[in-house]
């Protein structure tokens, strides 16, 4: 429940029952908002005509009122003076939400077409409340708010009488700010919005360069950071999911900034569906930096009396380097976006069947795999794509969520039941926003598909999407998948999604409203998994859209944790892996021992390496067919032992990039504590003249010591900080193993290493 605890120009009180304290947010009686925390500091203030006008967001100020004059209203030649005010022009200003039209030509926040026709809007401050906790959004998930505090502002285009409400909020123990908008028309004509961003973000003139994630099928997360140019760069997504070509991640970063120092300016949003973060480079070299909903092909009709809520756009600001907005990203999404029932919770390691058998599966098989997972160790068996009727292959039944009578004749409840007598969890796959053209569902209900009249609409893996933005389609997912968890046997759900939106259109949905649909898709999209995971809280949802195609804080919201990428072949995974990293924690990542040579890119590799480049990863498996499980059953009985011995650490701990370049990765992982300390390093090419590496390990309790299991060899924390843990040596003829020193000179070589925390040396 909200309390509302200041009004208009009202300041900070005591601390609050939540135990936030109370100058998370302050204002001045001049209207100079501050709000932060240990971590950063976040000022602006009403200036002339009512705008907002962005003053500060970086460390932390002693004096907030210092920010206030940072900004010179100087006249430039080509300015406009807003409104007519002398000198004021909002061509440079930086600003909380801008506009377009008025002295501003910068990309707008807010833009649209309202009831005059025209596309000026002109917002001016009118009040502001600060609540204890945060509101939520409705119908979108948004971060939990225990620990927090919400501003609240309210800007009112008085002509048009369209309301707008900036929400902004600062936790107590986090260095990550929320923010979201609701726009309100609350007048006789309805508007179009076309642009209706999350949030704006107006830096200073400086040398930035932007990281961010970009990729594709199963080459997902591929880092590159680069000098942001004059004009405008964009990531964005009009695929209908966030998808694998841009994860919706950007860091501003100076050209000086590295893992361990300097500052950075990250984003991201809540939200699955089409997105953009763009980032503008002024004349005079201002950076204003957007996030929200991708304005390409949208359009949302607001009608008088109705209101439109952005999803949240979240933003960490930290002098301290790379390492530290990971760090930052990571508690935040453990502690206020995953799903709290899986927050401490180790996660089972499990046998997928897809690349075990594909569709080639029968009652028979899947109990005779699940015989020999056990046998292994694992504790959980998930039966993937085939099992439904009629599904031989990816060309039907998606839809008609049965099991094949044939080959599964007992059904699927009483198969997790004969599983579930072994010793072992059950987890099943769906696809359920998906429907094949050979399927009863699409017979029973063709208009239920997205598509637009007249146009065949084009497939994708042979399938088309559900209708999503109508609620019957919802419902009647809803009742399915229900159907399924109320049984009580099905302990993991691996939700898969497997193509893009195309001929975006609804038969539910009027003619006005179409540009509507992919959010609507995603509204209905949301309401699904919410009421699923509200009835089913047990239940582990995996996320998974061919791997990471829509791995996003939206989906995670939801599911603990996801499949980040098709590609199981661990080398090409490193890269995979280190980039998810910068902003998702790893406990929110699966990862399986899949078969060599790999089935997606042909490469041979040990198994050995395969486990270590998966090991941080919370959920651990195996994908392998019976006789790969036979050939190498003792070598996976250890790997999942120490799977299984390492589940509980794997949670909640710390996760350091240590080293990368081209050949070369190296990883540390603390446990919650610090007790244990895992290391990884992998070598890709063998190189001959190669240096004796060591890696400087970061966040050790510099006066303890630590045993390093492999070798018996004690160090103090200091010493592995700062002279460093060495790291193996490639040398011909050598035959020690993958956890001495010295180790043969290979391709592809990996190492993991376990220190643990001791009394002494
Ligand atoms: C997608 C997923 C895979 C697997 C298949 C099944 O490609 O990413 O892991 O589940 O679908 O069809």
């Amino acid at each position: 429940m909200l309390d509302p605890r200041t009004s208009s120009n009202g300041a900070g009180g005591p601390a609050t029952d939540h135990g936030a304290p109370a100058d998370l947010i302050t204002v001045s009686s001049d209207q100079v908002f501050t709000l932060g925390n240990e971590h950063f500091g976040y000022v602006f203030r009403v200036a002339k005509a009512g705008v907002l006008e962005h003053l500060h967001y970086g460390p932390p100020l002693l004096d907030p009122a210092s920010a206030n004059q940072h900004h010179l209203h100087a006249g430039r030649p080509l300015s406009v003076e807003h409104r007519g005010i002398p000198d004021y022009s909002l061509r440079d200003l930086p600003q909380e939400y801008p506009t377009f039209g008025s002295s501003d030509f910068r990309s707008p926040a807010l833009h649209g077409i309202n009831g005059d026709g025209n596309s000026i809007f002109q917002l001016e401050y009118v009040s502001h409340e600060i609540v204890d906790g945060k509101p939520d959004l409705p119908g979108l998930p948004s971060a939990r708010g225990d620990g927090s505090q919400t501003l609240r502002v309210t800007l009112r285009d008085a002509l048009q009488k369209l309301e707008v409400t900036l929400s902004y909020t600062v936790y107590r123990d986090h260095g990550v700010l929320c923010r979201s908008g609701t726009i309100k028309n609350f007048g006789e004509k309805a508007v179009l919005l076309t642009d209706v961003f999350s949030s704006a973000l107006d830096l200073p003139a400086a040398d930035y360069e932007v990281l961010h994630l970009h990729g594709s099928w199963a080459a997902e997360f591929s880092e590159q950071r680069v000098p942001l140019p004059q004009g405008k760069f964009s990531i964005e997504s009009s695929w209908g999911t966030s998808g694998a070509f841009h994860n919706p991640f950007v860091a501003l970063l100076s050209p000086h900034t590295t893992e361990a120092s300097g500052p950075v300016y990250a984003t991201t949003l809540l939200y699955s569906g089409n997105f953009r973060i763009g980032a503008e480079t002024s004349e005079f070299g201002s950076v204003r930096l957007l996030c929200g909903i991708n304005p390409f092909n949208f359009q949302w009709r607001l009608e008088p009396g109705e209101t439109f809520q952005t999803p949240e756009a979240l933003h960490v600001y930290t002098s301290q380097g790379l390492r530290e907005m990971s760090r930052s990203w990571h508690h935040f999404v453990r502690d206020r976006v995953s799903p709290l029932a899986f927050r401490h919770q180790p996660r089972p390691t499990y046998l997928n069947t897809w690349e075990a058998t594909y569709f080639d599966l029968t009652q028979d098989r899947v109990l005779a795999l699940a015989d020999k997972a056990r046998d292994v160790g694992v504790d959980m068996l998930v039966l993937d794509d085939g099992w439904f009727r009629g599904r031989q292959d990816d060309r039907s039944s998606l839809g008609d969520w049965e099991a094949d009578a044939d080959r599964f004749p007992d059904g699927i409840i009483s198969l997790a039941r004969q599983v579930r007598d072994k010793g072992l969890k059950f987890g099943l796959w769906f696809e359920p926003e998906a429907v094949s053209r050979r399927s009863q569902l699409y017979e029973q209900h063709p208009d239920w598909i997205l598509h637009v009249p007249g146009r065949e609409p084009s497939l994708g893996r042979n399938q088309l999407l559900l209708d999503l933005s109508r609620p019957e389609v919802v419902d009647h997912l809803i009742e399915v998948l229900d159907g399924y968890l109320a049984s009580g046997v099905i302990d993991y759900v691996k939700w898969d999604m497997n193509r893009c939106m195309t001929e975006v259109g609804s038969a539910g949905w009027p003619n006005h409203r179409q540009l509507e649909v992919p959010h609507r898709y995603q509204l209905g999209l949301y309401r699904l998994l919410a009421t699923l995971t509200r009835r089913h809280p047990n239940v582990l949802f995996e996320n998974c859209a061919s791997g990471g195609n829509r791995f996003d804080l939206g989906m995670l919201h939801y599911m603990a944790q996801g499949w980040i990428s098709d590609l199981s072949e661990p080398i090409g995974r490193l890269d995979i892996i280190h980039g998810a990293s910068y902003l998702y924690p790893l406990d929110t990542t699966a990862a399986y021992i899949g078969p060599s040579p790999n089935h997606q890119n042909g490469r041979d590799s040990s198994i050995g390496t395969r486990f270590r480049a998966g090991f941080f990863c919370a959920a651990r498996g195996i994908s392998l067919a019976e006789d790969d499980l036979a050939r190498n059953a003792a070598t996976l009985k250890t790997l999942m032992a120490e799977a299984k011995s390492t589940a509980a650490a794997m949670v909640g701990g710390d996760f350091y990039r240590i080293i990368k370049d081209p050949n070369e990765y190296c990883w540390q992982y603390s446990s919650a504590g610090g007790d244990q300390v895992f290391v990884a390093f992998f070598r890709v090419l063998s190189r001959v003249s190669e240096p004796f590496r060591r890696a400087h390990l970061v966040g050790l309790d510099a006066q303890a010591w630590y045993e390093h299991l492999e070798t018996g060899q004690r160090y103090r924390g200091e010493s592995l900080m700062h002279s460093g843990l060495p790291l193996p040596f490639g040398k011909m003829g050598s035959t020690g193993d993958d956890h001495g020193r010295l180790v043969p000179k290979r391709d592809f070589l990996s190492v993991l290493y376990t220190l643990r925390r001791v009394d002494g040396p």
